[in-house]
């Protein structure tokens, strides 16, 4: 099967009823994007498919074929991060930080629907990202410097 994952076309050969996170991590490498609960409850496997933020644990390689999938690995690079890596390093989010990619993910979606999030509303977008670690103010914290950042640029 083939799929478009960070701006590149890779091949996996795999059974369509495969989970995209196995994909991702197993057959393509992308081990960033990290295995929490394996049944959509943490979000530690969030990634973007055709700019939807998806858990990759619940959505098989079927029906991620052909779509645009972006994983924590091509939001940015170390020498161009994104907005919301940038943020999340100038605010020191990550404390175990096996919960981070999914968090990072799921805010840059956020900030694409809504680039001004009231608290409120940024808990209600994060609320579905578990963090262990009780990381969630700076998360709210790291988010607003975000959408400060994107409004500038
Ligand atoms: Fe440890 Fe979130 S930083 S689970």
């Amino acid at each position: 099967m083939e799929f478009m994952v960070n701006g590149a076309l890779r091949e996996a050969d795999v059974e369509p009823e495969m989970p995209l996170l196995w994909v991702l991590r197993d057959e393509l490498g992308l081990s960033g994007t990290k295995f929490g609960c394996g049944i959509a409850q943490c979000g530690a496997c969030t990634v973007h498919v055709d700019g939807l933020a998806v858990r990759a644990c619940q959505m098989t390689a079927g029906e991620a074929e052909g779509a645009e999938i972006t994983t924590i690995e091509g939001l940015g690079t170390p020498e161009a991060p994104h907005p919301v890596q940038q943020a999340w390093i100038e605010a020191q989010v990550a404390q175990c930080g096996y919960c981070q990619s999914g968090q990072i993910m799921q805010a840059a979606w956020l900030l694409e629907q809504n680039p001004a999030p009231s608290d409120e509303e940024i808990d209600a977008t994060m609320s579905g990202n578990l963090c262990r670690c009780g990381t969630y103010p700076r998360i709210r914290q790291a988010v607003h410097a975000a959408a400060s950042k994107m409004k500038e640029a």
